[in-house]
């Protein structure tokens, strides 16, 4: 029997506000090809020094084709529109411009919860599940990804549902519980609070929970009172990574018509 060798590569880029981290994606398997690399993100997060340290990633491949960058913000069309959680310069700037100037191949910017929940569909906790699935990441902020038979709706902002008078990340997010020094069970009823809102207004037939708190799921979706069921991420930290280099390959970056 004669067996296809060829790998599918492709190349994703994952800002975060405390790391830029890249890597060479299989596309076939979803998962990373080699070591990620990790550097820095410069602070202040302004665009330029964060473009230099894509480019100096994406250089250190050598890799040449086309690139996925996730952004924590919405993203139409390769601009920035808002920027919770890095510096508020970004907003309005061609994120997709500033980094072709510097990168040889083509760049596709989308947002970094989009990229995760991409990633999990594909390879994940999501994969072959129609319906509506809701993607939540728990990091500085909460990230959202809504699918509709495995369709993007793209740049949904779940994380600033109003919750009690406050956006729903300030209280919820895996930020705020190491901020505020809360246990497992204390956060939990805070998500719990932050789901019941967001039920409210949307009737998901799945929710998978992202981010670094994910690892330790069985310490909290346990607690938690949804009506949906909820199910942890499977591709964990390198989802945002597999995702870009997914939307990248696949030109799955939302674009505006008209
Ligand atoms: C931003 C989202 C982002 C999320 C996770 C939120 O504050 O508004 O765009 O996906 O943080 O980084």
């Amino acid at each position: 029997m004669i067996t296809s060798l060829s790998l599918v590569q492709g190349f994703g880029v994952d800002i975060g506000g405390s790391g830029i981290k890249g890597c060479l994606v299989d596309l076939d398997k979803g998962q990373l090809i080699g070591e990620r690399v990790r550097i820095e993100t410069p602070q202040p997060s302004l665009p330029d020094p964060v473009y230099r340290v894509v480019a100096e990633i994406v250089g250190s491949f050598g890799w040449t084709g086309r690139v996925g960058v996730t952004f924590p913000g919405v993203m139409k069309s390769g601009v920035a529109h808002t920027a919770a959680n890095v510096d508020k310069s970004w907003i309005g700037t061609d994120v997709d411009a500033g980094m072709s100037a510097l990168i040889p191949g083509t760049v596709e910017t989308l947002n970094d919860a989009d990229a995760a929940g991409l990633a999990e569909m594909r390879y994940g906790a999501g994969r072959d599940r129609r319906g509506v699935v809701l993607m939540l990441t728990f990091g500085t902020g909460i990230g959202s990804a809504l699918f509709v038979d495995g369709h993007l709706v793209p740049n949904t902002e779940f994380g600033h549902i109003q919750v009690d008078g406050e956006d729903g990340e300030r209280r919820a997010s895996a930020a705020a519980r190491e901020r505020e020094e809360l246990g497992y069970p204390e956060w939990a009823q805070r998500v719990d609070r932050y789901l019941d809102v967001l039920e409210a207004g949307l009737w998901p037939d799945l929710i998978i929970v992202g981010g670094g708190v994910s690892k330790k799921a069985h310490k909290w979706v346990p607690l938690l009172s949804t009506r949906t069921p909820v199910v942890p991420a499977q591709l964990q930290n390198d989802a945002g990574i597999v995702g870009a280099a997914l939307a990248a390959h696949e030109n799955l970056e939302p674009r505006a018509h008209g």
